[in-house]
């Protein structure tokens, strides 16, 4: 009989925005289940705490530092993650910002920046990625979008558009690349105590005493929709707190 929670060990995982909240949990979820890491975001001093945490528990860790929304960075990692750990089994594509304002306050420049983070970071490192998966004839591809990439809210506009075009394209690539046994899911948290979650009149007192979900408690679900059978995958998964 097949378990729903198979190890990771021996495969290669790599994770953006890793520096904090839900892709710095997902990390390391990842890395207990013994995946082997590429970790990416902007604050190199946080990635390089992170690959230690990880090697500590076994596995090996490597990070690249760089914009998510650079052709470079996307192509520098999953270099990194071929040429230095030998193969890429997984992707979480995790990086992104929320810039919750009147529709009427936003800028030109916060639309393209959003877009940017948001969207075209998830088709660089996809784009960049799918090549190796198809060519080993599996992977798994996890876009982290949110519920406001399935419903629409007052004064998130912009980034509700983005985290929809996420779900939109995680949908088209599961039908498109299904066939090379490669699965393409969106999670969509809504809800989470990180460092996005502070500000827009929100402080941090409000935040801990809320019933929000800690991140490592949605890399929970990450890690699940990793580790499915061989013939399962999970296109899409909600998670949401009891509050
Ligand atoms: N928190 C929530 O309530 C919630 C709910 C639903 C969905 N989400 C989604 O979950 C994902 C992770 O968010 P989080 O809550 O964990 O927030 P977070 O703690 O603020 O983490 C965001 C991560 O993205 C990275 N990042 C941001 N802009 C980047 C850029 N231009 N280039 C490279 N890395 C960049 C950050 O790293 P650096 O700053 O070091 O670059 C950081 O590691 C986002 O896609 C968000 O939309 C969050």
């Amino acid at each position: 009989m097949s378990t729903a929670h198979a190890s990771l060990v021996g495969r290669v995982a790599l994770v953006t925005g890793a520096s904090s909240g839900i892709g710095h949990a997902t990390a390391l979820a990842l890395a207990r289940q013994g995946a082997d890491l590429v970790v990416t975001a902007r604050r190199a001093e946080r990635l390089a705490a992170l690959c230690q945490q990880i090697s500590t528990l076994g596995c090996r860790a490597l990070a690249v530092v760089g914009d998510a929304a650079e052709e470079a960075t996307a192509q520098q990692a999953v270099g990194l993650a071929l040429s230095s750990l030998g193969r890429l089994d997984i992707l979480i594509n995790n990086a992104g910002i929320g810039d919750y304002k009147p529709f009427v306050e936003t800028s030109a420049a916060e639309y393209d920046a959003l877009l940017n983070t948001n969207l075209r970071s998830g088709f660089l490192f996809t784009r960049h990625a799918v090549p190796s998966m198809i060519q080993q004839g599996s992977g798994t591809v996890i876009f982290v979008s949110s519920v406001a990439g399935l419903q629409g809210a007052a004064g998130e506009a912009v980034y509700s558009a983005t985290k929809f075009a996420q779900v939109g394209l995680a949908q088209s690539l599961d039908a498109e690349l299904r066939k090379h046994n490669i699965k393409v899911s969106v999670v969509c948290p809504g809800g989470v105590k990180s460092e996005f979650a502070l500000g827009h009149g929100r402080t941090q007192e409000f935040i801990d005493n809320s019933r929000m979900m800690e991140p490592s408690e949605v890399a929970g679900s990450v890690v699940y929709v990793c580790t499915q059978p061989p013939n399962v995958r999970i296109p899409q998964l909600i998670v949401r707190h009891m509050g």
